[in-house]
């Protein structure tokens, strides 16, 4: 049985529109990766988007827990059900149903159409919700309703954000299976497998932990695929399952052992891992040295970990991205097309770790042989700092021996490094941003000039930072300098240096700098290279990265290797054509499906409503793009690379300018070469410069 299809299709069944999984970098800060199926609608249950038309819906999406409030990392391997990286079915309401549906409609699904036997269900509330339990009882034994407290019972998506009380249904897999001290309803043992939570979302919790009732009581539920899918194939571990089993058997070849349950934690981990490393680069996230990008190193440092103590001493991981292709491909094509840069850019990884790794592990192994039952803090720290161990993967190692960790001191000396960095961040401009942000937020009726110069306008025709486009300046009247444009929560600030006093209330003429155009040449021409850049490389390429300004750009794509001279003239080549041939700009606003179906360059991080802006020239490029950008390719006048290199593993980067800024620097070059012209007396420059090298030889042997 395809339990997803059937899910999906159930709900359908039930007036739900089908929304596809967005992407697993959301586009909210306060979150480092899409948690859980309700974070796309987090702003329509707050009430600040209204519901669409439909305000029921369901999706399949993915999701990874391994940082922030939800985080399984630790678990992985070690349970037979947690992932940092796993499906989640769910259905919404935005203000239609509410419990009594939720509740029928959650009933039918496991008892009619995934058929499981009533007999083993059971039902959780919160504890003060006689609503949810008199609902409940009208499905199932009371005896097997179960009243739990906020630690089970009340969910929220982080430390804000929507959240409410909750009702969870469990499977029970059996005394004759698992019979350990906390194998009862609500215990952490795998017999009773929590398989559905039901939220009652009816509050938003603001940053001061105060509830606020949302605008109309919503329904979030989540179902995680893997498990119900291991249930259903009467297995007791999702590892067993058809969704992990194939992944588990490749380990097994690469190693030359069979897995055993008992004794695969190693297994499960590279099982995992593999699966969140491969989504997370083929959205365009990328291995670093912070944020995301350190998750993401981290997850598949611990997964190389695991494979070197079952014996793999050379890069295996990207061997095993085809099994992911091969499992889950179908559902999301877009691994496929991505999955030769993907290996690339696992493989180099691998490379770079197991460069590091021996000496890691004779260090830690030193250390073992030194310590009695407490290893060192500085140790543990040591191999973080300099050797790339992150904390959890020393911690699995001595989980292993059975060792504690000197967690107290690793804990300082991590707080001291914190410090540092937090001093070194202060200098910074973002700091400045951030505090008037929060400064902001809190207080909106004083949102003008007195804040650091920002002021909200209206109606503004300046044009915020966003999609890479920098934003705009200008003037407001005789009265302001605007000096910059951002978007905080959704509102256009420009900040201004005030010539004159300037109030609340006033009216003010806006007027954009001229160099607005030359910042939509620069943008146009960015589109350009993107889909030059696809021609000639190929479609593994997805932007990483863009920043476009009035004097230059800048361009970043995974690509494992540096582009070679060939390539880049053949680039720059194909976009100046473009630009010569004048194509008349296009700007189209469109429902997102007949977007994707156009072939439109959607990005990954990136979230789009039903309705998006498609600009394109013609068909030589057509991408989703919210930003500003000349009305004919000509306009662009011409186009020149000036740089290409590596941000970071797979990660390139190009330099280049366009209209004034190429002449400029074209003239710059002139100039550059006139000088040199006249250092070699007027000679012809190569000739001139020979005749040097000559002289030189000569003088040197002499
Ligand atoms: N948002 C709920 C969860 O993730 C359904 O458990």
């Amino acid at each position: 049985m395809d339990v997803r299809e059937a899910y999906l299709q159930f709900f359908k069944s039930k007036n739900h529109e089908l929304v596809e999984s967005a992407p697993l970098v959301p586009d909210d800060a306060t979150l480092l990766f899409n948690n859980a199926g309700m974070v796309p609608f987090k702003s329509i249950f707050t009430g600040e988007v209204p519901p669409p038309e439909n305000p029921r819906a369901v999706s399949c999406q993915t999701c990874v827990r391994a940082g922030g409030k939800h985080n399984d990392l630790e678990n992985v391997g070690h349970t037979a059900r947690h992932h940092t990286f796993f499906e989640m079915l769910g259905n919404f309401s935005f203000g239609d149903y509410f419990k009594e549906e939720a509740i029928a409609y959650a009933w039918e699904f496991v008892t009619d159409v995934m058929k499981f036997p009533k007999e083993k269900l059971w039902v959780t509330v919160h504890d003060s919700d006689d609503e949810a339990f008199e609902i409940w009882a009208k499905h199932i034994d009371r005896d097997r309703i179960k009243r739990l407290g906020d630690k089970d019972n009340f969910w929220q998506m982080g430390d804000t954000g929507p959240c409410g009380p909750c009702s969870e249904v469990f499977i029970d897999q059996g005394e004759e299976n698992f019979n350990s001290s906390e194998d009862y309803l609500g215990g952490d043992g795998d017999r009773f497998l929590e398989i559905w939570n039901l939220v009652f979302m009816q509050f938003e919790r603001d940053t001061k932990g105060n509830l606020t009732p949302l605008p109309k009581p919503s329904i979030d539920t989540g179902m995680g695929l893997e498990r119900v899918v291991a249930v259903k194939e009467g297995v007791l571990s999702n590892y067993e399952s058809s969704l992990f089993m194939p992944i588990i058997k490749k380990v097994e070849t690469l190693v030359g052992e069979p897995y055993v349950y008992e004794s695969g934690a190693s297994y499960r981990v590279i099982a995992d891992h593999i699966r969140t490393v491969t989504f997370l680069l083929a959205q365009g996230v990328n291995f670093s040295n912070e944020g995301r990008g350190y998750v993401l190193r981290r997850i598949l440092r611990r997964g190389v970990r695991h494979g070197y103590l079952l014996g793999l001493k050379k890069p295996f991981m990207h061997k095993i991205v085809d099994v992911v292709v091969e499992l889950m491909g179908d559902q999301y094509p877009y691994l496929a097309q991505k999955s030769p840069a993907v290996k690339e850019q696992i493989m180099l990884e691998e490379e770079r770790f197991f460069k590091t790794i021996e000496d890691g592990i004779t260090l830690f192994n030193e250390e073992i042989k030194r310590s009695k039952d407490v290893f060192s803090g500085e140790t543990a720290f040591k191999l973080y700092d300099t050797f790339g161990f992150p904390l959890d993967l020393t911690e699995d190692m001595l989980r292993e021996k059975g060792m504690q960790l000197d967690a107290e001191t690793f804990g300082q000396l991590m707080q001291q490094q914190r410090e540092r960095a937090k001093a070194a961040w202060k200098g910074s401009g973002d700091a400045q941003v951030l505090a008037l942000l929060s400064d902001s937020f809190e207080r909106e009726e004083s949102l003008h000039a007195r804040h650091e110069g920002w002021v909200l306008l209206d109606k503004t025709p300046f044009y915020a930072e966003s999609g890479g486009q920098t934003g705009d300046t200008g003037r407001l009247g005789d009265v302001a300098e605007v000096l910059d444009t951002k978007k905080f929560f959704g509102l256009n600030l420009s900040k201004i240096r005030a010539l004159k006093t300037i109030n609340v209330g006033d009216s003010v003429h806006a007027v954009v700098d001229e160099n607005r155009s030359e910042i939509e040449r620069h943008h146009s021409a960015t589109h350009l290279l993107h889909s030059a850049l696809y021609d000639v490389l190929g479609e593994h390429i997805s932007q990483a990265g863009s920043l476009v300004e009035a004097e230059r750009l800048r361009f970043d794509f995974s690509h494992p290797k540096a582009m070679s001279d060939e390539e880049i003239a053949a680039v720059e080549e194909r976009v100046n054509f473009i630009v010569q041939r004048g194509i008349a700009a296009r700007t189209e606003e469109m429902g997102i499906e007949a977007a994707k179906k156009s072939g439109a360059k959607a990005q990954f991080g990136e979230k789009y409503g039903d309705k998006v802006r498609v600009v394109s020239f013609g068909d030589a490029s057509v991408e989703f793009c919210g930003g500003t950008h000349v009305k004919n390719s000509s306009e662009i006048g011409l186009f020149i690379i000036t740089k290409e290199s590596g941000v970071s593993a797979g990660v390139r980067r190009i330099e280049a300018v366009c209209s004034k800024a190429a002449y400029n620097y074209f003239k710059q070059q002139r100039h550059t070469l006139n000088e040199a012209q006249s250092a070699v007396k007027n000679r012809d420059i190569i000739s001139g410069v020979e005749k040097l090298k000559e002289q030189i030889k000569m003088l040197k042997e002499e």
